[in-house]
């Protein structure tokens, strides 16, 4: 494999080393707003079989960067490629989002679920960041990811997208046991899943818990936080020679960020619900933060876009751990000239923050 790296910003950001700008990714970056993906994912025909086709997989990957100067690739995948490779039946309805077949709802269902391994049921994976690594010829750093046990078993228990959660919750007041035996094999699956693409080439690592914040705070750190702490705790620090940089996203964290501040991980994820500054604050400038743009300031004017990137960068302030993101993942109806002059715009208003 060539390890050589020309552009790693965006892991010394991450490690809140010096940089000349603040590097920038976009969560969701090969998706439906790109032309290109639409007729990829066509010729696939379907989302589920884009991620299981690596040719494919690995082309998606790449085409948000022949179109921007992003510092960063993110594998193309999804979070729920471990409630797939345990055999719950996933499926992606248009317009309805993720549906798994059989719901896990009882002990005895969680009694039924197995570790997947890494190397059999989710091998379309790791085959798809070696080839990654590959056509990336160390232009920038892959992100790997998988989503937090919380935020997979949101998807496992309700069979889908849910509005109010009452399904796991619950579970989560009356039967609490199952609940963390579910989230414990989740758990297992994912250290299993991580450390496989950390070995397949992944060179930084994403959480993502999207629903981790519909908890009260006591439940996020018993339900949430807890077991992410356990799987970054169980990552390989390095490979290949280099840091491997770990990232946890909570979505709308807020004031969880300092309890988030416990794990040991590198950064944090913010979406725009936080000002950054005050972000800051909460992690005691302890971890670097990646975010904030609310994603519907690219339905604005490139003008306007570039005045909201100006806020952001001011909200951050000097200082190197900052990593420019959305606040969650892009819109499908977003014009990629738009996603382009947000891009610009970092590069061009960030050096600023980074002079001695
Ligand atoms: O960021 C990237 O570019 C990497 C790819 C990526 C996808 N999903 C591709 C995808 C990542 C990191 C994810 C994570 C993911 N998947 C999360 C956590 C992050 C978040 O957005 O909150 C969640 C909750 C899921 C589950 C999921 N997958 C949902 C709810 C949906 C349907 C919503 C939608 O946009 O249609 C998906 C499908 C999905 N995952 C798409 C993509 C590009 C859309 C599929 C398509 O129709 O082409």
């Amino acid at each position: 494999m060539n390890t050589s790296l020309q552009n790693d910003v965006f892991l010394r950001a991450l490690l809140r080393q010096p940089v000349p700008y603040t590097p920038v990714w976009m969560m969701r970056q090969a998706g439906r707003y790109l032309p290109e993906y639409r007729a990829t994912r066509a010729k696939a025909g379907s989302f589920l079989q884009l991620c299981q086709t690596p040719d494919l997989t690995c082309e998606v990957t790449l085409q948000p960067l022949r179109r921007y100067p992003l510092d960063a690739a993110i594998l193309f995948s999804d979070i729920l490629t471990i409630p797939h490779a345990m055999g719950l039946g996933l499926q992606f309805e248009t317009g309805e989002g993720p549906v798994i077949q059989r719901p896990v709802r009882t002990a005895a269902d969680v009694a039924r679920l197995g570790v997947p391994d890494p190397a059999q049921e989710l091998r379309y994976v790791m085959d798809a960041v070696s080839l990654i690594r590959r056509e990336l010829h160390g232009k920038v750093p892959l992100i790997g990811f998988a989503g937090s046990p919380w935020t997979v078993g949101t998807y496992c228990v309700e069979g889908g997208s849910s509005r109010d959660f009452a399904r796991i919750k619950g579970m989560m007041y009356d039967e609490p046991k199952t609940l963390h035996a579910l989230l414990e094999v989740l758990t297992q699956a994912t250290i299993g899943y991580l450390r496989a693409q950390i070995a397949a080439g992944a060179q930084a690592i994403m959480i993502f818990d999207t629903w981790g914040s519909i908890l009260t705070p006591d439940c996020y750190r018993e339900f949430s936080l807890d077991y992410m702490t356990r799987i970054v705790n169980a990552l390989p620090r390095e490979a290949e020679g280099r840091i491997v940089p770990r990232i946890v996203f909570t979505k709308g964290a807020g004031a969880l960020l300092s309890d988030m501040a416990s794990i040991d991980c590198d950064a944090l994820g913010v979406d725009w619900t936080t000002d950054l500054a005050i972000a800051r604050r909460l992690v005691s400038d302890q971890k670097a933060l990646q975010g904030n743009l609310d994603p519907c300031v690219l339905y604005a004017q490139p003008e306007r876009i570039r005045e909201q990137v100006a806020r952001v960068l001011a909200s951050y302030g000097k200082g190197h751990g900052h990593v420019f993101n959305l606040g969650h993942g892009i819109h499908p109806a977003i014009a990629p000239e738009h996603a382009g002059a947000m891009i610009r715009a970092v590069r061009e208003l960030s050096p600023a923050y980074h002079a001695a």
